[in-house]
């Protein structure tokens, strides 16, 4: 991981000059100016020229867009910076004079997330110190701490996705998380694991667990500030490997399967980051944590099931074991905990990419402020989400002859739409607090881009501290 700090005096280290659609924004000289003048493109977000000066100190400039000088703008450049700076040389960025502190938060987790590899890679992550000159580093100290912890915390999340399922059971992942709280005063952990989970109803996460050598588990995070107004809860999807179960999927559906936990993953990164940043909102994280295997001991299409809250469901295909898992623990949080607001991430669907593609998550929520809070925290954060609806007339599609309903109905289409709607069926009294994010597609990257790197993307955690942030001010 680079070292980044702010710093009031200049070094004779590899220079990093910003560049704006007009111009070098500050640090340059006459020569490098015109240089800039005649460069095409050097002010796009997210180039990056390399001016060696043979015999000058420094010997070399390194030229970054940032675009209109956003803090999109600015990540992009460092995000780029990450990529092209040479082994671990130190750098030295110049920063323009009062710039808004947005452009360092986005600089720094730029060039932390675009810094990013797995930690159990062959090759260890980006690193080396990295110097931000400003004549003011107390009035960035916030934002660059910010960009720290959630940087920090998008790298776990992306470690924990990454992991191989062989490593990653539903027991490890628990192991993880209360690892991790250890070390955070103010955060507790309960996990369950089957016989309490069986003694107290939780009948989706057992029975998606139930085929697998490797049973679940139910982890609940807690972080609950005395400062705090209001109690958010959090869920994720938590399948540490889905083959599909007795439904199984194919060898292309199934191979990236291992990614089946990376809202379990983003939740839990977040509420960690909250803690980090000492935020005022109490926040409880769940994560329903199942392997849905293939086995004698596998549910089978046609098995009816009974969720935490009582009502049953008829499983007619066992690929559609998330909104099983999770419905069990949304009933749970809502008859439980008392919250404020509900917020769901999963991997629920194949049909994600189909209506949006590979980076935008689909958007769930009867309550338009908490959409508009989300969507505006995306949007700040880099993260990119659009709204679909939840149309009453298609819940006709979720009766079964005979149980409460049906997890996964055959008419219809509308895959991502339809699973939404099964989930809001558990929300009680909650459905207008509630908001779901179907992250399938923008989980996964299927090549390094900007400040994503090839892999698990930790989508969400981004989204998550800020909203967190906002939702602890007011
Ligand atoms: N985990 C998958 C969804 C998924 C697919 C995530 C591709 C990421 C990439 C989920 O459990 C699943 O299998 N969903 C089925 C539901 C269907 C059987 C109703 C799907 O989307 O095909
Ligand atoms: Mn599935
Ligand atoms: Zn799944």
């Amino acid at each position: 991981m680079f070292a980044i700090r702010l710093s009031g005096e200049e070094h004779h280290d590899t220079r990093v000059l910003p560049v704006d659609v007009s111009g070098v924004l500050a640090g340059g000289d006459e020569e490098t100016a015109e240089l800039v003048r005649t460069a095409e493109g050097a002010g796009e977000a997210g180039a990056v020229q390399v001016l060696p000066r043979p015999l000058r100190t420094p010997a070399k400039i390194l030229l970054a867009g940032v675009g209109a000088g956003d803090e999109a703008g600015w990540r992009a450049a460092g995000a780029a910076v990450a990529r092209t700076a040479a082994g671990d040389e130190p750098l030295h960025v110049m920063l323009p004079d009062r710039i808004a502190p947005a452009a360092v938060r986005g600089l720094a987790e730029g060039l932390w997330l675009g810094g990013y590899r797995f930690r159990e890679a062959p090759k260890p992550p980006r690193s080396g110190a990295v110097t931000l000159t400003t004549p003011d580093p107390a009035a960035y100290a916030p934002s660059l701490e910010a960009a720290r912890v959630t940087a920090a915390a998008t790298w776990l999340a992306r470690d924990l996705t990454n992991t191989p399922a062989a490593v990653k059971n539903p027991a490890w992942f628990a192991a993880q998380v209360v690892t991790e709280a250890a070390t955070r005063p103010g955060v507790t952990v309960t996990v369950r694991g089957p016989e309490q989970l069986a003694a107290e109803g939780f009948g989706g996460i057992l029975a998606v667990g139930g085929g697998s050598a490797s049973p679940p588990r139910l982890v609940e995070l807690a972080w609950n500030p005395p400062a705090a107004s209001r109690h958010v809860v959090l869920v994720g999807k938590g399948i540490t490997f889905d083959t599909g179960g007795i439904s199984i999927k194919s060898t292309d559906g199934m191979k990236l399967m291992k990614k089946d936990m990376a809202g379990a993953a983003a939740i839990v990164a977040a509420t960690l980051a909250a803690a980090d940043l000492n935020l005022p909102v109490r926040i409880t994280g769940l994560t329903p944590l199942a392997e849905n295997a293939v086995s004698g001991a596998a549910f089978r299409p046609g098995d009816v099931i009974t969720q935490w809250d009582g009502a049953t469901t008829e499983t007619t295909n066992s690929d559609a074991e998330g909104r099983l898992v999770l419905a069990d623990v949304l009933g749970y949080a809502v008859a439980e905990l008392d919250p404020d607001v509900v917020i769901d991430l999963a991997t629920l669907t194949g049909a994600n990419s189909v209506a949006l593609g590979k980076r935008t998550a689909a958007l769930y929520s009867q309550d338009d402020d908490l959409a508009d809070a989300l969507k505006a925290a995306g949007d700040a954060a880099g993260e990119s989400m659009w709204r679909l609806p939840l149309p009453d007339d298609y819940v006709d599609y979720l009766r079964s002859d005979i149980a409460d309903r049906h997890s996964s109905p055959a008419q219809g289409g509308a895959g991502s739409v339809v699973a939404a709607l099964f989930l809001r069926e558990f929300l009680g009294d909650r459905t207008d607090r509630w908001a779901h994010l179907d992250m399938s597609a923008p989980s996964w990257a299927e090549r390094d881009d900007a400040d994503l790197t090839k892999g698990a993307t930790g989508w969400g955690v981004r989204t998550l501290v800020r909203l967190l942030d906002d939702l602890s001010r007011g």
